[in-house]
């Protein structure tokens, strides 16, 4: 019989403990033999929040702390606090002291570009978590599918949008269908980043970078959001067999790329209303490899520690984060 290798400690450090950040520490534990078949025990160094004393659902003994000062023991820096400034400011001097960093934010890709690129070119950061939540798109596009000449892609990536539009469909007003996404916790108050279109812009414009653009800057992004569309525009849709998505479209013009967020009616029995119905989706049009369809969950504190967790995984097998074109 052989004696097991003694495990390696890694230390982790968590910036943020609400519906995603909870989850990544259970789902820690879950996974911990997983991480021992690599020759891994994961610690838990702290984790960052605003208030210590509020009730969350934490494995005993999770070192909740509001001051950050255990960045420095930590070998990987998990971030799922949201915003940009307050995270910018944590991570910079940990990236910068080459140390890799996990984050689902895509505001943060999106907005901070100029300050996390070289880390990103670099490879220490992983992001598969920041669209599409569990289902995988970044890993593909970042890799395998680079393969291919990568013509287009049209996609759903706002489960709130999702949500309010189809509920629309069966004859709710907007401000009803909305309401009753921010009762549900599917909607932020304000909404304006669901509802205005950009938080699908900040997932397109990270998108982007793997497949048109590596500096491909979120301000280049055209966003309209659902705030127009209204009962009887959904209803004489209806009447024509069409459904209205938020759809984020990236394709070439001239000798550029467009990239849009908008408002669009797509016939009921287009695969981003069938396939991706109640869903992420995203379809992808590589001149190689055809048409392909990613669809799934996307969002949901477990469905995105998933990806977060699984970036962890690459990161301690030694897989390099995602890089962007260049
Ligand atoms: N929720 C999803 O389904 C989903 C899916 C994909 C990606 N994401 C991304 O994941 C990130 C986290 O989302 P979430 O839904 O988990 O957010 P959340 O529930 O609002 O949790 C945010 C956490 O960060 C902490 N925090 C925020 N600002 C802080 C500050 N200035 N200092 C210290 N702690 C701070 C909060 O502390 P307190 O608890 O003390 O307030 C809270 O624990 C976001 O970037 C989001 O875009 C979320």
């Amino acid at each position: 019989m052989t004696t097991p290798l003694p495990l390696k400690t890694v230390t982790v450090g968590l910036l943020g403990c609400g519906t995603v950040g909870q989850d990544v520490l259970t789902l820690l534990q879950r996974r911990r033999d997983i991480f021992a078949d690599i020759g891994v025990r994961v610690v838990v160094a702290g984790v960052l929040v605003r208030d210590t004393a509020r009730a969350r659902n934490v494995p005993e003994g999770t070192p909740l702390t509001t001051d950050p000062s255990f960045l420095q023991e930590c070998g990987v820096v998990i971030e799922v606090m949201g915003g940009t400034t307050r995270p910018l400011s944590l991570l910079h001097p940990y990236l910068k002291s080459g140390r890799p960093v996990i984050t689902a934010n895509k505001a943060l890709l999106a907005e901070c570009w100029n300050d996390l690129r070289d880390y990103a070119l670099a490879g220490k950061l992983y992001y598969e978590a920041s669209v599409m939540a569990g289902t995988p798109v970044i890993g593909p596009m970042s890799t395998v599918l680079r393969a291919s000449r990568f013509e287009s892609l049209q996609a759903v990536l706002n489960g709130t949008c999702n949500y309010i539009l189809t509920q629309m469909e069966g004859g709710k007003e907007y401000e009803q269908a909305l309401a009753e996404a921010q009762q549900l916790g599917y909607a932020e108050d304000p909404p304006t980043l669901d509802v205005g279109g950009f938080d699908t812009a900040h997932k397109l414009a990270v998108l982007a970078r793997f497949c048109a653009d590596g500096d491909f800057p979120y301000s280049a992004v055209q966003v309209q959001g659902i705030e127009g569309v209204t009962l009887s525009m959904v209803q004489e849709a209806a009447q024509a067999g069409e459904k209205y998505k938020l759809i984020a479209e990236l394709k070439r013009e001239g000798a550029g790329w467009k990239a849009t967020v908008s408002p669009q009616r797509l016939p009921a029995n287009h695969p981003i209303c069938t396939v991706g119905a109640g869903r992420n989706v995203l379809i992808f049009q590589g001149d190689e490899c055809g048409e392909l369809f990613f669809a799934g969950g996307g969002a949901g504190g477990m469905i995105t520690a998933s990806a977060i967790v699984g970036d962890l995984l690459d990161l301690m097998i030694g897989f390099p984060g995602h890089v962007p074109l260049h």
